[in-house]
């Protein structure tokens, strides 16, 4: 008879046959940076995550480094006064975000730096692309991205996270770092964002929910999943690096597809509310947290994502090191 629980019958051979296993290497951390110093404000919808200074961003790096978890996604909060409609703050060669950048490159030379391109943690409409009479720009939004781009790449970013799915600002970026001699910075596409609930904690992070109106003239309806296969040709003939999905956990079958109809390393964003959920139900004992997060993470690689932006990164990292 064939008996599949044979392969399953002790640990040495369940890790015989192991098919996935995710490695601290696979994961790239978010961090939020805001203004001041020695601050760390903890966002309350996603528990053990906070907003944190610049020189607290270094500190928490430096830990991270120690625990071989070397890749960064880094995000900015603004307040309210540095807002403006042309998201002006975000190509500020003396602000926060590029200042950081540079703080960060300068002491961990070797980490790995990726930077978001948008406008909405900037944009005193909270949009992620230029407003005019309530509809979203989308040409007139690419000048803007492309300005901070290039102060990212200059400041020393590795990877650039265009993630306002905007048409064509791939394209647009990558002519516009190669004009300027940045031809060694990435793309990390957002290639498949979808308009999703799950992005809520973030939006409390930043303080950057969209003042009116939602995202879904330039967001992902989530009912779709061949669009992402037009979304994906597109970002690879402009010349994105990496594919990237996201939620992560509801568009598992997005991931699965890239993955088989693409060559490029495909990319996955556990978002804000994926984490909420997870530490919700861990805070009330209804769930076993750190079992949750192996398997959550598993099945996102599973999927076929070499690459996982999660804010459980550095606890995956700590449980790896014990
Ligand atoms: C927007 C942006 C969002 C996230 C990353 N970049 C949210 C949004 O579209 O409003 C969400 C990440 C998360 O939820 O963890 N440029």
């Amino acid at each position: 008879m064939r008996r599949p629980r044979r392969n399953r019958k002790s640990n040495t051979i369940r890790n015989l046959v192991r098919e996935h296993e995710v490695q601290v290497a696979d994961l790239i951390f978010p961090l939020f940076v805001t203004e001041g110093k020695a601050s760390t404000t903890p966002i309350k919808s996603m528990p053990g995550i906070s907003r944190l200074s610049p020189d607290l961003i270094l500190k928490e790096i430096e830990s991270c480094m120690k625990l071989d978890l070397t890749a960064f996604a880094l995000f900015p909060h603004l307040p309210e006064s540095k807002k403006d409609k042309f998201a002006s703050e975000s190509f500020n060669p003396k602000g926060l975000y590029i200042k950081t950048i540079k703080a960060i490159k300068k002491e961990f030379p070797e980490c790995c730096l990726m930077t978001d391109v948008a406008m909405d943690p900037y944009s005193i409409d909270g949009h992620d692309g230029l407003v005019e009479n309530g509809e979203i720009l989308n040409d007139a939004t690419l000048p803007i991205l492309s300005r901070m781009a290039l102060e990212q790449a200059a400041a020393g970013a590795d990877i650039i996270g265009p993630s306002d799915m905007m048409d064509g600002r791939v394209g647009f970026l990558r002519d516009a770092l190669d004009e300027q001699g940045f031809e060694n910075t990435s793309i990390m596409a957002y290639t498949a964002k979808y308009a999703s609930a799950f992005y809520g904690p973030f939006r409390d992070a930043l303080d950057s929910a969209p003042k009116l109106g939602d995202k879904k003239t330039y967001q992902m309806d989530p009912a779709n999943q061949s669009e992402a296969l037009i979304e994906a040709e597109l970002d690879l003939v402009e010349g994105a690096d990496f594919l990237m999905v996201k939620p992560a956990l509801a568009y598992l079958d997005v991931i699965k597809l890239l993955y088989d109809n693409f060559e490029v390393p495909i990319a996955a964003y556990n978002v804000s509310g994926e984490y909420a959920m997870v530490k919700a139900a861990t805070q009330n004992g209804w769930i076993d947290g750190e079992k949750t997060m192996q398997e959550i993470l598993l099945s996102i690689k599973r999927a076929g994502a070499k690459i996982i932006l999660s804010y459980f990164a550095k606890e995956f990292a700590i449980g790896k090191k014990k």
